[in-house]
């Protein structure tokens, strides 16, 4: 027997901003059977995520493609490995069982074939929704986690600032900000978004930065006496603008440079002399180096999602067809929180 599995893939690689037409629907038969002792899985997708990085994966080139196992270049007319949520099928694997549900590297299509050494995990949903494992219970939430916690090492009273704060990352790190006791302001893409920070997820400020013609004088706004964490998403004018803002022995998570993703020439140029004189700690990280507290961010997180302490923000859209269209929303700032895709139903 076999499936007919949809899948989405790039057709050739995309240097610019992302286009529909850049990508394509195909489709290719998946026996449903697995050579015996061959250790593999067969998975059906139930949830995949979508997320920013992907596009330097999609580069003709880009640095990252050789920074980091997960980032490696993505072949046009190829598919597209992504984390998931799926249903185990049929296993050759004698750690899975059919009807297992787990979370791992799955791709943007309708089932996934993990051959022995591929990332896949059993997964418990502890009683919350398999979608919540593909964001805040999963790499995006530890992203957020560890990246304020381990990184930007805050203490209570701190003032921080979160670029694209109503993003999957982003508002995570403002509510996690909130349960510590620091001051949190996040910058937007839209007045709606503006009101759901302040509104729905408690931040204290919040604005649009497309309203705001000087970047710098507007951080001066909110915070008058300096940034101690500036948690960045964004990179290019609102780093620089942040640096000029930052209070002596700040810290800076760059978590990620997304206005740069799409635009080669666009380089954030910070204020050396700011970084020098105000003994500023900038560090990029990666989610993947931080899979040691993966148990810890989870307890935690599980904790306050139960007690209703932090809220969940996901936008998920329905069907692999999709697929393109979710990840370009991500580039036009159409998302609000987690862009995730249902591909099936459990
Ligand atoms: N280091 C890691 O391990 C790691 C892991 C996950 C994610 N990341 C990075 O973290 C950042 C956020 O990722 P996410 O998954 O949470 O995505 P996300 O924030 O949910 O979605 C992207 C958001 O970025 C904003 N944006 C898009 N283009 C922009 C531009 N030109 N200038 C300013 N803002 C722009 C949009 O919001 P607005 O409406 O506010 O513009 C959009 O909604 C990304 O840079 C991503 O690459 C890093």
């Amino acid at each position: 027997m076999e499936v007919i599995n949809r899948y989405v893939t790039i057709k050739t690689h995309v240097d610019g901003a992302p286009e529909e037409s850049d990508f394509e629907l195909k489709a290719s038969a998946v026996a449903l059977s697995l050579e015996p002792g061959s250790n593999a899985v067969i998975v059906k997708n139930l949830y995949v995520s979508i997320d920013p990085y992907q596009l330097n994966r999609m580069k003709s080139y880009s640095s990252s493609q050789k920074s980091s196992d997960f980032a490696v270049g993505i072949i046009p007319g190829e598919a597209i490995d992504t984390y998931g949520v799926g249903k185990v099928l049929i296993s050759e694997n004698s750690e899975f069982q059919e009807d297992d549900i787990v979370a791992g590297l799955l791709n943007w299509g309708e089932y996934s074939v993990i051959k022995p050494g591929g990332m896949l995990n059993k997964l418990n949903p502890m009683g919350f929704p398999l979608s919540y494992h593909v964001g805040i219970l999963g790499f995006s939430g530890l992203t957020a986690y560890a990246g304020f916690f381990e990184v930007c090492k805050p203490k209570r009273g701190e003032k921080v600032f979160v670029s694209a704060a109503s993003g999957s990352v982003g508002n995570l790190v403002g509510q996690y900000a909130k349960l510590i006791g620091c001051y949190v302001v996040g910058c937007a893409g839209s007045k709606d978004k503006v009101a759901l920070l302040k509104e729905k997820l408690g931040f204290d400020e919040a604005f649009n930065y497309k309203e705001e013609t000087d970047l710098v004088s507007t951080l001066k706004r909110y915070f008058p006496d300096g940034i101690d964490i500036y948690f960045d998403n964004v990179g290019a004018e609102m780093q620089e603008a942040a640096i000029v803002n930052m209070k002596i022995h700040g810290r800076i998570a760059v978590c990620g440079v997304i206005s740069e993703y799409t635009d080669a020439g666009k380089r954030a140029a910070p204020s050396m002399i700011d970084v020098i004189y105000k003994r500023i700690k900038i560090q990029g990280f990666l989610a993947s180096d931080y899979l040691n507290i993966f148990t810890d961010f989870l307890s935690t997180t599980r904790d306050h999602l139960r007690t209703g302490k932090i809220k969940p923000l996901e936008d998920i859209s329905d069907g692999v067809e999709s697929i393109p269209c979710a990840f370009i929303s991500l580039y036009r700032g159409q998302n609000i929180g987690k862009k995730i895709v249902k591909i099936a139903e459990e």
